[in-house]
Formats: C-alpha cells, sequence, structure tokens
C-alpha cells in the first residue's frame, strides 16, 4: 500500500469524550504530517477506553464514530495511513498477554499516571486488573506494529518508557524481535476552557471541533479574557489571556505580535480582539468542517474504511504475532 518507509509510527486515542480545538492543531496536525513520511498506524484505543468507562459503556460508540470522522475531516488520509479500531485487532490482546508474562507487578505500579489517575478519578473505582495493565496493553500497541516512533503527550512518556523495559526484557529472553520504541513528544498547546479553567468536559467550557461555525464563534465571543482588566482602557495582558492562548493557535505570528503590543498599552480592546480570533479560527477550521459535513453524511464509507484498516493492520499483527510465540516456544 506504501513505499518502504524507515520510521514505524504508531499511535491512538481513547474514544472517551468529543474532540476539542486543542486535540486538532496539536495531535491531528502531528499525526497529518506524519503520515506524509512514514509509515503510519492510527487508531482507536477502544479497549484502553474501558479501563475507566466500564461502567459507562453507552456514550463510547458514538464518541469512537464522532472521532473517526474528525480524524477523517482534518485531513488523517486512509490511503497514507492505516486507520482502525483497536477492539478489531485481537492480536494487540494476545501479545499484551505474553508481555504479562514477563512484566514485573512493580513496573506498573511505579507508572505515575497509576496512582495520580486512581486519585483523581474519585467517582471510578480503578482497582481493576485492567487499568493496572493499561500502560501493558499500550506496549503490545506498539510493538506488535514493530513501532520506532510514538507520538504521545507528555502524560504519556513515562507509558512509552515502560514499553521499552518490556521489550527490552522480551529480547534479552526470547532474542531480539522488537525495535525499542521511542516517544515523539507532541507539543500540544496547553488550551484553558472557555471560563478559563482546564478545559474539560465535565465544566463545559470545551470548543469542539465538531461545533457548527456560528456555535464556535458564540463561544469564543463569550469567552473570559484577562479577569483584571476590567475597563476598556486598563492595559490587558496577554499571557493570562485565554482568548490569546487560541490566538497562537489560529492566528499569523506577525498579527499575534501586534495583538500583545496592543492588548499591554489598552490600544486594543477585547471584543475587537475577539473578533480577530474568530476570523482566523474560522479560516483555520474552514477545510475542515467542509470535509467533516461530506463525511458525516457518508457513514457506510467510514465503516469501510475502518474495515480495511483493520484487515491490513491485522496482517502486520499476525505475522509479528507469530514471531512473538515461536520466539517463546509456542
Ligand atoms: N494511552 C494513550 C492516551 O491515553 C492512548 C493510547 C493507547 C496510545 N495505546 C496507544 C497512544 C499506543 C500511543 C500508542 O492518550
Ligand atoms: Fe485578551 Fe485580547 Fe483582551 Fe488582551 S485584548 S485581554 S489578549 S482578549
Amino acid at each position: 500500500m506504501v513505499a518502504k518507509k524507515q520510521e514505524i509510527i504508531v499511535s491512538g486515542m481513547r474514544p472517551t469524550g468529543r474532540l476539542h480545538l486543542g486535540h486538532f492543531f496539536g495531535v491531528l496536525k502531528n499525526w497529518e504530517r506524519l503520515q506524509k513520511e512514514s509509515r503510519c498506524y492510527f487508531f482507536v484505543a477502544d479497549w484502553h477506553a474501558l479501563t475507566t468507562e466500564y461502567a459507562n459503556i453507552k456514550e463510547i460508540q458514538g464518541w469512537l464514530a464522532e472521532m473517526v470522522i474528525d480524524w477523517l475531516a482534518a485531513g488523517i488520509n486512509p490511503e497514507k495511513a492505516v486507520l482502525f479500531v483497536q477492539s478489531r485487532v485481537p492480536e494487540h490482546a494476545e501479545l499484551h498477554l505474553l508481555f504479562s508474562m514477563i512484566t514485573p507487578l512493580g513496573w506498573l505500579e511505579r507508572v505515575p499516571s497509576y496512582k495520580e489517575l486512581q486519585q483523581e478519578l474519585t467517582g471510578k473505582d480503578l482497582s481493576t486488573y485492567g487499568f493496572l495493565g493499561y500502560p501493558l496493553l499500550q506496549t503490545a500497541d506498539v510493538a506488535i506494529y514493530k513501532a520506532t516512533k510514538v507520538p504521545v503527550g507528555q502524560d504519556q512518556v513515562a507509558h512509552i518508557e515502560l514499553s521499552r523495559e518490556v521489550v527490552r526484557r522480551f529480547n534479552f529472553l526470547y532474542g531480539e524481535l522488537f525495535p525499542e520504541p521511542q516517544s515523539l513528544l507532541t507539543q500540544t498547546p496547553k488550551l484553558p476552557g472557555t471560563d478559563g479553567r482546564k478545559m474539560s468536559k465535565s465544566y463545559d467550557n470545551c470548543v469542539y471541533l465538531s461545533d457548527s461555525e456560528p456555535e464556535a464563534t458564540k463561544k469564543l465571543m463569550n469567552c473570559i479574557t484577562d479577569p483584571a482588566r476590567i475597563r476598556r482602557q486598563d492595559p490587558g495582558n496577554p499571557d493570562v489571556c485565554t482568548i490569546f492562548s487560541y490566538h497562537k493557535l489560529s492566528t499569523h505570528p506577525d498579527a499575534l505580535k501586534q495583538i500583545d503590543a496592543d492588548c499591554r498599552t489598552a490600544g486594543i480592546g477585547c471584543v475587537d480582539c475577539k473578533k480577530i480570533l474568530v476570523k482566523s479560527m474560522n479560516e483555520s477550521l474552514a477545510l475542515f468542517r467542509e470535509r467533516r459535513g461530506d463525511i458525516a453524511k457518508k457513514p457506510k464509507k467510514v465503516q469501510e474504511i475502518l474495515d480495511d484498516g483493520a484487515s491490513s493492520a491485522r496482517g502486520v499483527a499476525r505475522k509479528t504475532l507469530e514471531e512473538a510465540n515461536e520466539a517463546m516456544g509456542l
């Protein structure tokens, strides 16, 4: 399907909500670039979603479908990258089982996200076997394709470190089979929600990729700005302003510099500043929205893409699994 390329890139996304602006300008733009130069596997990590959402399964399928539409609209191209749903490639789970034999419990208990998320997500009982094994399943996800590079956010770097330790142990015990995956840190802009707090669906302060142009415009125009800037003649501070964080995503660097200066001298008012943002943001998303409208009308086509993706991923995954079985004497 794709010519031989040196790097093998694997990344997954959990279907646990709608994607927002941060995903578009961070992860998806990055994936779109990577698919041009490397062999890429991008998948919906539905099993990973179950590790925390096992008691809330009703919404996962909807999120999954919307997520894939967002990917395609963002230019993730099934002719360049392999796109699929994790649970459709059961080889991931089989390799996870093999890896579980050689992974000391202490390695998993030490992963920082394990305790942190347990403490953070207090409404959920995460003292499960599946949740502890989360980073090991992730290891299988990447190793099954012999990934060399794994684009992830900062919070996932420790998981890829564990992946390296596990494949090193496998290679030591049974012979060289897996390359050690490196994380490819995605600079995801730290994006506040419209109220200035952390963007989170539980705060209802997200600007979603699937928001229509009028919806997004309304949210942006109602955004909080520098809270200390009360009157028009007060100078503002772009460094603490939500609107300015959004400007950094879509506004041209020259214009950005001007806004920064004008804000600090009260040369521009917040309403005008927001209007500039709305214009640049809507321009940045115009192509995305156009494609999204088209794709959303063709669920059969999306299903076909995922079917093809799963079957081509399985071809590769099956072969690696055979090698792993053989290496382990099975
Ligand atoms: N754990 C990742 C996250 O929460 C999602 C994920 C699952 C993943 N498997 C992966 C990312 C493999 C990269 C590679 O964001
Ligand atoms: Fe924020 Fe712009 Fe207002 Fe400055 S002028 S506080 S950057 S909205």
